[in-house]
C-alpha cells in the first residue's frame, strides 16, 4: 500500500498526513480516502488499457464510493460513472459527472427512475429483463424519447468468488439468460422508444484470476456474431467490473491482464469498449481509524479482545462476508512492545461484530489507535446507524493536505426525522 508508510515520530502516515493528526482533530472512528491513491490507480488503470491501443471508457461504480468528493477526483481524472438507483445518478451529476458519461445498471429500476435517467439524457440503460425491456419502452414512449439500450447478458459462469457477490452464475437474480439474448435484441430493436446499442456483462466481484473473464468475454463474443448475423448492429461492449484487490495475501487482480482478456476476446470487433470498476479504483485508497476502548480479558488461555470504537454498523464486510481487512496499530513499533494474538471486535451486541480473530498485533492498551485497510470501497456506503451509532466523520488526504469531507452525524440527526404520532403520545401520562 503505497500511501500509506511509517514514521517512527508521527506513526501511520497517509501519504503526507500523519493519521494520529486527523484522530487527534476529530476522534474515532473515522474514515479517510487518499486523493492521490485514487489518481494513481485510476492512471494505472486507464494506461492499461490504452497500451492495447483500445479505447476504453471507465465508468467508476458510483455504489463502491458514493461521496461526492471521492467522484469529483475520479471525474476530474475522464471517469465516467455505473449506477445502480435515481439516487446514485443524482450523486454522479451532482459531483460534476455528465450524464453522458453515465450507464444505469441494476435488475430493478422503477419507473420514475428510467423517466429521471431519460429525462437527463443518460448514456446507456443496461436492461437485465424482457419485463424491464418492455417497461423502458413504454416509459420512453411517454417521455417521447428513446432509450439507448445495453442488454445485460448473464453467461452462467462462475467468477470463483464469495457466493454473496457472485453474479453471473444461472441461479443469480442477474442479467438475461444466455439462450435467450438473441431473440430479445431482436425484439428490442422492433420496440419503440428502445435503441439497441450493445450488450453487458458483469460477472461478479474480487475476482483475482483472469479466467472467469475470459470465458464469459468469448461468450459474449459469441454473441456479437449470432446478433450481427442478424442484421442487426452491436457498438458498445460493456465488460462489467469486479478486478479484485490484495485485502490479505491475495494477488491482486492486475489491470494488465484485465485489458488483455477483453483485447483478446473482444478487441477484434470493432465495438467501443467501457468497464465498470468499483473496488479496484477506491477500495486501497481509504482506510477506517477507531481507537481501542478497551482490552479485554477472556477465558484463561485464549486471547484477549480488543474492544474498537468502530463496529459492524460502519465497516459492515468482515460480518457480511467474513472479509479480511487488514488492521495495524497508528503508533510506530516501539521495541517494549510485544506481538501478541487478540481478537479484534466490534461493541455491538452481536457476535458477528469481529473485524479479526487471532490477529497477531504488538501489546495495545485502552486508548490505542488503529487503522483498518482496504476500506475505500464498499466501506463507507454500506454503514447504517444501528445500536445508535452515528455515522462516522469523512476526511480525504491529498498530499499534505487534508479536510473533512463529511462531519460526524450528530446524536440528535439519529431521530431528527422521526415523529410520535400524536394519539401515541396522549397515551403518555
Ligand atoms: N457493475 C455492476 C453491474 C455491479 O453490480 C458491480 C458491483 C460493479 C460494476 C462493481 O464491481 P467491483 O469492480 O467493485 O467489484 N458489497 C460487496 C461488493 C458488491 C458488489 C456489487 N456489484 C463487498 O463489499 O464485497
Amino acid at each position: 500500500r503505497p500511501a500509506l508508510s511509517m514514521h517512527a515520530m508521527d506513526g501511520l502516515v497517509l501519504e503526507d498526513v500523519p493519521l494520529n493528526a486527523i484522530a487527534d482533530a476529530l476522534g474515532t472512528p473515522t474514515w479517510v480516502m487518499s486523493a492521490g491513491t485514487l489518481r494513481t490507480r485510476y492512471r494505472h488503470l486507464a494506461a492499461a488499457f490504452r497500451a492495447t491501443g483500445q479505447a476504453v471508457s471507465i465508468h467508476f461504480a458510483v455504489k463502491a464510493n458514493d461521496h461526492l468528493a471521492v467522484l469529483r477526483v475520479l471525474a476530474a481524472e475522464g471517469a465516467g460513472a455505473d449506477v445502480v438507483s435515481g439516487g446514485e445518478l443524482r450523486r454522479a451529476m451532482a459531483a460534476g459527472i455528465p450524464a453522458g458519461r453515465i450507464v444505469f445498471s441494476g435488475v430493478g429500476k422503477t419507473v420514475v427512475e428510467m423517466q429521471a435517467a431519460l429525462r437527463v439524457g443518460i448514456a446507456q440503460i443496461n436492461v437485465e429483463s424482457a419485463e424491464e425491456l418492455e417497461l423502458l419502452s413504454i416509459v420512453a414512449q411517454a417521455e417521447g424519447l428513446e432509450a439507448p439500450v445495453a442488454l445485460r447478458i448473464n453467461p452462467d459462469v462462475d467468477a470463483g468468488t464469495h457466493a454473496k457477490i457472485t453474479t453471473g452464475l444461472a441461479t443469480n437474480k442477474f442479467g438475461i439468460p444466455y439462450n435467450r439474448a438473441v431473440e430479445l435484441y431482436a425484439h428490442a430493436a422492433s420496440l419503440p422508444g428502445i435503441r439497441p446499442v450493445g450488450l453487458a456483462m458483469h460477472i461478479g466481484s474480487q475476482i483475482v484470476r483472469m479466467q472467469p473473464y475470459r470465458t464469459a468475454y468469448a461468450r459474449l463474443a459469441a454473441l456479437v456474431h449470432a446478433i450481427r448475423a442478424r442484421g442487426l448492429k452491436v457498438d458498445v461492449l460493456d465488460c462489467g467490473g469486479g478486478l479484485g484487490i490484495s485485502y490479505r495475501d491475495e494477488t491482486e487482480g492486475a489491470p494488465e491482464a484485465l485489458a488483455a482478456a477483453i483485447h483478446t476476446e473482444l478487441g477484434g470487433l470493432d465495438t467501443h469498449l467501457a468497464i465498470e470498476p468499483g473496488r479496484w479504483l477506491a477500495g486501497p485508497a481509504g482506510v477506517l481509524l477507531s481507537t481501542v476502548i478497551l482490552r479485554k480479558r477472556g477465558y484463561d488461555g485464549m486471547p484477549p479482545f480488543l474492544v474498537l470504537d468502530a463496529a459492524m454498523n460502519d465497516l459492515m464486510r468482515p460480518s457480511l462476508y467474513d472479509a479480511w481487512h487488514g488492521i495495524i496499530p497508528l503508533a510506530a513499533a516501539t521495541a517494549a512492545a510485544k506481538e501478541e494474538q487478540v481478537h479484534v471486535v466490534g461493541p455491538v451486541c452481536e457476535s458477528g461484530d469481529t473485524f479479526g480473530h487471532d490477529r497477531t498485533l504488538p501489546h495495545m492498551e485502552a486508548g490505542a489507535r488503529v487503522a483498518l485497510l482496504d476500506c475505500g470501497a464498499y466501506g463507507m456506503v454500506m454503514s447504517s446507524t444501528y445500536n445508535a451509532r452515528p455515522l462516522a466523520a469523512q476526511v480525504m488526504v491529498d498530499g499534505s493536505r487534508w479536510a473533512v469531507i463529511r462531519e460526524r452525524q450528530t446524536v440528535e440527526e439519529l431521530w431528527a426525522a422521526d415523529s410520535i404520532p400524536q394519539w401515541v403520545n396522549q397515551t403518555l401520562l
